[in-house]
């Protein structure tokens, strides 16, 4: 294109331009790997971001100039680390060489050094790019070598320690795809930034390449130690572990339940909403066993506990699978009049299924029983799971597909339907290059080629879009499912908490290159194990809410009240678009005290073990606790309001019951806000309090009372 339009060409190719990027005809620009400056063309991400950065201050007016770029890199060719820094052929005159050959290993190593020996000027990598980082960093910021140069290039043990990262100067060039120094993180950490997925999003950082990752997280590490700042990685105050800490020692040890985990490895404690959740879904995907399992109900949120999604009103969304979106005309009416029975919003995601909101808590089985009878399945919508596998129509109606996406939706979505994760993971499948399916915007995105499947990984749309990258190509079906299971095993026995697989991958030191490593050269020698851990997980798949409909202890919990048959008086809806929406919340406007002497407000055996449930008392709904006697206490029940006063719904009874710093607490499943049971005061609100009320376990009766020093003359009148 450049050639008709007359442009100039540089003699081995590419856009000629000059320090300012502008081609032969001064109104265009070239960057990247398209042009041609000073003879050269380069192809590396630095100098291509450096050219952009150029162009983009001249089109706002500023005088600056492209002056070539550090053509360091590192990199695997043919499955062998190279790297290449500074004056790696040693043309500075007078220059003097140390060289390390590795005739075992076969590595080979070239350190390049002024003619007085006070400065490094360049090295030659083959075989390990460990010692990368440290020579870079002299090379870049003129760092004296030690005093035996030579430890630069020899094997570890023998060598030098990595540079540490307190021994670079402020202008040290971290990240060189993003022009981010180590003064530009230090400026971060003192504008607040203390985690580094924030110093990441601030400063682009490790976004590109990914090459820095290990030393960025080094240098911001140190630099907050430096500055009194912990860098704390417990999961919380229960346990001094990370999530994945965590996740070696359950599948170790064979730890079955919280409390043997929290007995051999935790700071004891009833754990908090944040252990809790964490620890349900390690052990759901160790040992795959249903989120359902009594064992797991006190750890699960609401909406695992409940299998459908909390709403801003309290009401919930149920979400029926609609595998690949395909869906039967017989389905979809059903799914029309299910609605229109129960009076439900409908809505179309954008995962392509059919979402109904607005469900009561105690209609939700009788809506499953209805959506199970029309061959309906729970669609994992509440979990931190597999969600959907969107697809779009491929090669069987569409005249450009070359393979049947629809066919390839549909067996990865029922191969890895209700897989547990740290985060909710989705899917999609096109049937070509033009990529209607979005499958760049997943955590795993398949497009179909001539010759199969090319795999993307680790792509995320919400609040921090990135685009997946580009695994493997032309897999045939059964190499992309080993590498898909291999993929999913690995993230979730190495992401932390609530880690998505975007974040995850920007995390992982060795970037994608390693993640192939592992995945596909299988460098741990850990992938039949991964598979294998996959196939119990995809040979045990159950549908939780088909095991709930067939248990009375599972469905006794879908009651609003324990004690009464009413159904929420606060959730009401307003008719909009010839449908309904929530109107909204009402404030608490019950304020009576509660009786004066005990009176039985429900049945022992209502009561959930370390978990709430809600009782109707005369206009008052009161959320209990329950503590099961153990060897050192007795049996405690707690009473408090059921009524979240930061989002006026009626949900307390249905957070998670927990310990901070000693207090007992419930937190609020919407806005998650902390309550001590005791007394209902609002651990983050010193102003806010809710009601509680004495209560106390008799004869196999829960018992309550109003609270002594709550008697005043206005809410006994009330
Ligand atoms: S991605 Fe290709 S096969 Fe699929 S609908 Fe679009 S054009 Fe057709
Ligand atoms: S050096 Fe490439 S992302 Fe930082």
């Amino acid at each position: 294109m450049a050639r008709e339009c007359g442009l100039a060409i540089g003699s081995r190719g590419g856009v000629v331009i000059d320090d300012t990027c502008r081609t032969s005809d001064a109104a265009i620009f070239a960057i990247g790997e398209c042009a041609c400056w000073n003879g050269q063309v380069f192809g590396l991400v630095a100098p291509d971001y450096t050219m952009a950065r150029t162009v983009a201050s001249i089109l706002a007016g500023e005088q600056v100039a492209f002056a070539g770029a550090d053509m360091s890199t590192k990199l695997k060719l043919l499955g062998v680390d190279v790297g290449s820094i500074g004056d790696a052929h040693g043309r500075t005159p007078g220059c003097r060489s140390y060289r390390f050959i590795g005739e075992i290993d076969g590595s080979y190593r070239r350190l390049v050094l002024s003619e007085d020996g006070h400065h490094v000027l360049g090295a030659v990598l083959v075989g390990d790019n460990a010692y990368y980082d440290t020579i870079l960093q002299c090379v870049q910021n003129d760092i004296k070598p030690p005093a035996d140069p030579a430890a630069l290039i020899l094997p570890r043990g023998e060598g030098a320690d990595l540079l540490g990262a307190d021994a670079l100067p402020d202008t040290a060039m971290i990240c060189s795809c993003h022009n981010v120094t180590k003064g530009a993180i230090c400026a971060s950490i003192e504008n607040g930034c203390t985690d580094l997925a924030g110093l990441k999003q601030s400063t682009k950082a490790s976004t590109g390449c990914g090459g820095c990752s290990a030393l960025l997280k080094n240098v911001f590490e140190t630099e907050l130690e430096a500055r009194g700042i912990t860098v704390d990685h417990s999961l919380c105050e229960h346990f001094s572990y990370t999530r994945q800490d965590l996740y070696a020692l359950v599948r170790v040890h064979g730890i079955q339940t919280f409390e043997d985990l929290m007995a051999q490895y935790g700071n004891g404690g009833l754990g908090c909403d944040i252990c809790k959740p964490a620890v349900g879904s390690i052990l759901a995907s160790a040992w795959n066993k249903p989120i359902t399992d009594p064992l797991y109900i006190p750890l699960q949120d609401t909406n695992d506990t409940f299998m459908a999604n909390m709403q801003k009103n309290g009401t919930y969304s149920v979400v029926p699978r609609i595998a690949g979106g395909e869906i039967t005309p017989e389905k979809l009416i059903v799914l029309g009049q299910v609605a229109k029975k129960y009076g439900l919003y409908t809505k179309i995601t954008g995962g392509q299924r059919i979402d109904l909101f607005g469900a009561q808590l105690d209609k939700l089985p009788d809506i499953w029983s209805e959506l199970m009878d029309a061959g309906f399945e729970t669609g994992q919508a509440y979990g931190k799971s597999t969600r959907t596998v969107k697809s779009c129509v491929g090669s069987t109606w569409c005249r450009y597909g070359v393979q049947d996406s629809v066919g390839k939706a549909l067996d990865l979505e029922n191969r890895y339907k209700g897989f547990r994760a740290p985060h909710k993971l989705k899917f999609a499948v096109s049937g070509c290059t033009r990529e209607c399916a979005e499958a760049q915007s997943k955590d795993v995105g398949v497009i179909a080629t001539e010759n199969g499947w090319n795999l993307y990984v680790c792509g995320n749309g919400g609040m921090r879009p990135r685009h997946a990258e580009l695994f493997a190509t032309d897999l045939d079906s059964e190499t992309l499912v080993k590498y898909i299971d291999r993929f999913l095993m690995f993230y979730i026995r190495t992401a932390d908490k609530l880690q998505r697989t975007s974040v995850w991958r920007e995390n992982l030191e060795g970037g994608l290159d390693y993640l192939r490593e592992v995945i596909i050269a299988d460098s741990l020698g850990i992938c039949t194990e991964l598979e294998k851990q996959m196939q119990m997980v995809v040979d045990n798949y159950h549908c939780e809410w088909r095991d709930a409909l067939t248990d009375r202890e599972k469905l006794k919990r879908f009651r609003t009240f324990v004690n009464d048959r009413r159904p929420d008086p606060n959730i009401r809806t307003v008719a909009e678009r010839d449908q309904v929406r929530p109107a909204d919340n009402l404030p608490e406007t019950t304020s009576s005290a509660g009786p004066i002497e005990w009176t039985e407000l429900c049945q022992g055996d209502d009561l959930v073990a370390k978990s709430g449930v809600v009782a109707w008392y005369d206009g008052n709904q009161i959320a209990l606790f329950y503590l099961p006697e153990t060897e050192v206490a007795p049996a405690q029940v707690y009473a408090i309001d059921n009524h979240d006063p930061f989002s006026n719904a009626n949900v307390i009874g249905r957070g998670i019951m927990g310990d901070l710093k000693g207090q007992l607490v419930v937190a609020s499943p919407l806005y998650k806000q902390h309550f001590r049971l005791e007394d209902g005061q609002c651990l983050e609100d010193p102003a806010i309090r809710l009601r509680t009320w004495d209560a106390r376990l008799e004869n196999g009766k829960v018992m309550i009372r109003a609270k002594i020093n709550e008697y005043t003359p206005e809410t006994l009148l009330a």
